[in-house]
């Protein structure tokens, strides 16, 4: 294992507890900007302490550990902690959810190749891990993103975000955070399901070949990849169990069985077709032509996240109905693992 420093099964076991144990993870890692653009389509006051307050409302809302078994923050998040002093991540510790951290700093335009980024944050890595991981995380995020378009992506932009993936990871490994890697192809544009498909396929492709070169231990690692899907602005939009099938079909084809686990993405999909879609997955991965070697489980951001800031709107009343919504979610998604999620859920 090379430079591996810590003790592989510490990770093993980190992984295993994060997506084995049939629970998913809530993303609330967005970077101030996300988070300020969101507040401000929702009417909220984009100010330190309205995103400290949210914070606040999504770790303190009770039973979330029944479905959460990971949560990832930011850096600004980690730091913070509830009105009455006790940090997020004891609280989320005391919940039985584990703190993870994103550490990248964001995707930058990839020099020569208009319309496509490269995510960046390498540089200094190695400390900011140390910091985080005394600071109690137990995981860690990188994502990069992957544009299709007119002649999108090129190839140029899949090794560059790969090659940074791995080192991330790999830089991961060595303090003992099991890395996150987070290779998103988005669903903005008209492309077919296909062509969904076949991106997706060939960056998992590049994704895991540079992690091969970089030595990461694929047993300690989760990889976090979108769902397979058409573009959004796509006239043809394909049933839940044709997305389903198409998404097990790549990963089948493209991610080895040695990987801890599949935790999806939302990518600004509706909270009802994210947790519908996972749910189909889990009843084609029960099925025993089709038996997956990985548990597939969910990382949601705004499809976790959404119903609830709409209801809280910044106002301390609506706390406990921004709560409800948020455990709904979870408790969705929580039944969507074990493919017992239906729409009738919606409606109670
Ligand atoms: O990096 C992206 C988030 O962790 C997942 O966000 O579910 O809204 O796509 P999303």
């Amino acid at each position: 294992m090379g430079r591996l420093e810590v003790s592989p099964q510490g990770l093993i076991d980190t992984a295993h507890r994060l997506v084995g144990v049939g629970k998913g993870l809530l993303a609330m890692d967005e970077s101030t900007g996300t988070c300020n653009r969101r507040f401000a389509a929702a009417g909220i006051p984009q100010t330190e302490e309205a995103r400290r307050a949210y914070r606040e409302l999504i770790v303190t809302t009770s039973g979330l550990g029944d479905s959460i078994g990971g949560a990832i923050l930011y850096d600004e998040t980690i730091r913070q902690q509830t009105k009455k002093g006790s940090s997020f991540v004891r609280v989320l510790t005391d919940a039985g959810i584990i703190p993870g951290i994103k550490v990248d700093i964001g995707a930058k335009e990839l020099a020569g190749r208009l319309g496509e980024k490269i995510t960046e944050g390498l540089d200094g890595l190695r400390d900011r891990l140390k910091e985080y991981s005394a600071m109690g995380a137990r995981f860690a995020k990188w994502r990069a993103v992957i544009t299709l378009g007119d002649g999108l992506p090129s190839r140029g932009c899949i090794e560059a975000n790969a090659q940074a993936l791995a080192r991330y990871a790999a830089l991961c490994q060595e303090v003992g955070l099991v890395p996150i890697v987070e290779p998103e192809v988005l669903m903005a544009g008209g492309h077919t399901l296909e062509r969904g498909r076949e991106v997706t396929e060939e960056t998992l492709h590049s994704v895991f070949n540079h992690l091969y070169t970089q030595n990461v231990m694929l047993e300690g690692m989760i990889l976090k990849p979108n769902m397979v899907l058409p573009g959004l602005s796509s006239t043809n939009q394909e049933s839940v169990e044709t997305v389903a099938a198409a998404t097990v079909k790549c990963l089948l084809g493209a991610v080895p069985a040695s990987v801890a686990g599949i935790a999806f993405l939302s990518g600004g999909q509706s909270a009802e077709f994210a947790s519908a879609r996972l749910n189909a997955m889990n009843i084609l991965a029960r099925s025993t032509a089709s038996r997956l070697p990985w548990p597939l489980v969910f990382s949601f951001a705004r499809a976790i996240q959404q119903p609830a800031l709409e209801i809280w709107q910044g106002k301390e009343s609506q706390v406990a109905a921004a709560q409800d919504a948020l455990r709904h979610r979870a408790h969705c998604n929580h039944a969507a693992l074990q493919g017992e999620y239906s729409a009738t859920m919606e409606r109670s």
